[in-house]
Formats: structure tokens, sequence, C-alpha cells
């Protein structure tokens, strides 16, 4: 049968978007070095025992490991709760829903731009978020160009990841990658110094002056989760963006049962979220030696963990298949789960809602473009469209 990710040219890597389940919830890689987990049931466990499945995996990836202090995504236990604590103050649920009417007049305004045809990508899915993302944080949008190269760099390369073979080309790829992550801190570096001198009421100001137990972070602490959010601020609602409208066109029926009943938006999004999960895997090391769905993984290895494939497991959602805004429940883990439960989640949602409702108003015939059908990004960690050409008259 072909499937959509067939006739996308999704990466082949993305198996469980063919409709294939794997052999096993929990495999070994070992040309890579690497266990792939792809069940549900398995990867929730691993989310929710930090104590053995450790995010900081830069012990055993040494060539990714820079002055990582104040990233986030990577840290455990006690630190991970101080600082997420900290930053959870300044990224309130208040701040996000106060954005709504930003969001809603950036995407008028960059709707305005086009004419009949559009690149949503290009024109919306893309600017939107890293305009959102710049104006909380307080460094200038108009820089979105550099932010671009920076990160398009960094997630260039299509090749599975491996700790043994690695081949030159992706070498070069991790060591480019590594280049934009220097020249992407330095930028921010200036920015927080700035803000050492005169302070300032946006996110990087508030993170300036912010004090877990009495102290402060210091300023690569603040640049590292200033990086996180520019980065994760933006590519992965991007892919949301594109993937959501893609998803609808796709299913007709689905799309029209939309347009009939707004209220469906949320769930809709959910189920873009599920069906192509954007931020496809996260990582994990092993502190100690554990039992994983029936699998006695050693200690101080690499396991990925598969939201994406869990996101289609039959054993948690019934026709996984099939795309369908009104799932419910829909117990997505496109955000991952636990205490690493992504923090730009509210914002994320925020911009779905506000941006397809806006298209969905100013364009009844929204379709895509017969001519030059959609592309998606290499990357076999990501499940999302990089070009995707739409017809709107
Ligand atoms: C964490 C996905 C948007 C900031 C995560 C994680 C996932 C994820 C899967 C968990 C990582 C792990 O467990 O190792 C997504 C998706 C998004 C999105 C699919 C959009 C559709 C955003 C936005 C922001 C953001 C808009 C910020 C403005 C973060 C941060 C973390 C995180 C800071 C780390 C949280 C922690 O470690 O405690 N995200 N994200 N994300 N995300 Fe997102």
């Amino acid at each position: 049968m072909t499937t959509l990710a067939d006739t996308w040219g999704i990466n082949e890597a993305q198996f469980w978007l063919r409709g294939v389940r794997p052999e096993q919830p929990v495999e070994h890689d070992s040309a890579a070095g690497i266990w792939n987990v792809y069940g549900y049931p398995e990867i929730l466990q691993a989310l929710s025992d930090p104590a053995t499945f450790s995010s900081d995996t830069r012990r055993l990836v040494p060539e990714l490991a820079g002055n990582d202090e104040g990233n986030l995504v990577q840290m455990d236990p006690p630190e991970h709760h101080k600082l997420r604590k900290l930053v959870s103050h300044a990224f309130t649920p208040k701040v996000v829903a106060d954005l709504e009417p930003r969001i809603a007049a950036l995407t008028n305004e960059l709707l305005d731009a086009v004419s009949d045809r559009t690149e949503l990508v290009r024109d919306l899915a893309y600017p939107l978020p890293v305009i959102v993302i710049a104006e909380l944080l307080g460094v200038p949008s108009s820089d979105r160009g550099l932010f671009k190269k920076w990160v398009d760099a960094m997630f260039a390369s299509s090749n599975k990841f491996s700790l043994k073979e690695r081949s030159k080309e992706q070498e070069e790829s991790m060591a480019k990658a590594m280049e934009q992550v220097q020249e992407l801190s330095e930028y921010l570096l200036g920015h927080v110094q700035e803000r050492r001198r005169t302070p300032r009421e946006d996110l990087l100001g508030k993170l300036v002056a912010a004090e877990v137990d009495g102290v402060q972070l210091t300023d690569t602490e603040v640049v590292n989760f200033g990086m996180v959010l520019l980065i994760a601020g933006h590519i992965t609602t991007t892919m949301l963006l594109g993937n959501t409208v893609l998803c609808l066109d796709a299913h007709p029926d689905q799309l029209a049962a939309v347009r009939a009943d707004r209220s469906l938006v949320p769930s809709a999004i959910e189920e873009s979220l599920r069906y192509f999960s954007p931020f496809a895997a996260v990582s994990r090391a092993t502190n100690r030696e554990v039992e994983l769905g029936g699998t006695v993984i050693p200690a101080d290895q690499l396991l990925l963990l598969w939201i994406a494939a869990a996101n289609r497991d039959p054993r948690q959602f019934t026709d996984p298949d099939a795309f369908d805004v009104r799932r419910d429940p829909n117990p997505q883990i496109g955000f991952g789960r636990g205490i690493h439960f992504c923090l730009g989640a509210p914002l994320a949602r925020l911009e779905g809602r506000v941006a397809l409702n806006i298209m969905l108003d100013r364009f009844p015939n929204l379709r895509t473009d017969p001519v030059g059908g959609p592309e998606f990004l290499p990357s076999p960690n990501m499940t999302g469209v990089s070009k995707l050409p739409l017809l709107l008259g």
C-alpha cells in the first residue's frame, strides 16, 4: 500500500509512517551502538524514570558536549528542577496567553503579503513562530535570516545518528553544527551582557534578573537556555503548522469537519502532533542496567526514544494510521512526558490554533498546489514539511 509518507518522500527511516510496525518495542542497533525504543508504554516508562534514564547524554557523545550549563533539555534532577522552576516563572501561562492578539496580528500581517499562491512555510509557518519567540526573548526579529542560517545547518543531515560508524559527511555536518551553535551563542551573549548593563522586561532580561535560592543564573546559563528557546521555539512549531495544513488537505472529510465546527481546531492540532510528530525522537542515557519491554539494557547506553513511533502504537491508539480530528482521548506524546514535558507546548498550541483559524477564515478554498508538492525536512529525527505550496483563491 502506498502511504502518504511514500507519496511525499519522507525519510525512509521513519517506517512507522508507512504502516509498518517495529518487530520489537526495544531494539538494539549494534552497528550504530544505539538502542531504539519504539513502543508507547516502554517510552512512558523511560520518560517517567529520570533517575535511570538520564537526559544528560553528553558523556556518551563527547563530540557534542560543549559548555552546556543551563541547557534544560540535558539536565537531570535536582538541577533540572531548580532551573525549570526558575524559567517557568519567566515563561508563565499568562505570558503565553497574553501573546494571542500579537500572534493573530502577525498572522494577518504575514498573510496580507501573499497573493492567491503561497509557499506556506516561507510565508507563514517559518516567520510566525520565529518572530514570536524573538520578540518574547527580546532579540530583533529582523535577525531571523541569521537564526535560519544557524538552525538549518544544525539539522541539515539526512543520516541516521551513529555512535560507531560515522561517514565523512556526518563528521563534517556535526562539526558544522557545532560551529553554528558557537555563532548563535556569541550572538546571544551580546544580548545577555547588554541586559546586565541595562535591565529589560523581556524574557532574556527576566532570566538575567531571576534567582534560584538567592543565586542568579550565569551568562552561559542564560545564553544556553535562550538558545534552547530560540531553536525549540521555532523549527518545531513551523513543522506543526505546515503538517497540520497538509494533513487536513490530504483528508478532505476531516478538513470539512473542522471548517464546519471550529471547536475541533485544538483536537486537529493534537492529532497532527500524533500523526506527524515534529520532534520524532528524544535521547536518554542509562544510568544503570535496566529492563525495558522485556529487554535488558546495560548501563551507559544511548537510547533514542521514538515518540513519533509510539504515537502510532496500536497498543495505545485504535486505528493508529488513521488521521482523525475527533480522536478522544488522544494521549499523544509529541511534546514528551514527565519532568521534561515541553515548556513551550502552550505557546505552540496557541500559535497553531490562532494561525489555523485565521487561515480557515480567510481562505475558504485553501488547498495544496498540485504543481510542486510538499517537501519534508531530510532529518530522520524530524517529521515536518520544509515546503508547502498552496493555492488560496
Ligand atoms: C522540550 C517538542 C515547541 C521549548 C520538548 C520535548 C519535546 C518537545 C518532545 C521533550 C524533550 C525531552 O524529553 O528530552 C516540541 C514540539 C513543539 C515544541 C513538537 C512544537 C510543535 C516548543 C516551543 C518552545 C519549546 C514553542 C519554546 C518557546 C522547549 C523547552 C524544552 C522542550 C525549553 C525543555 C523542557 C525541559 O527539559 O524541562 N519539546 N516542542 N518547545 N521544549 Fe518543546
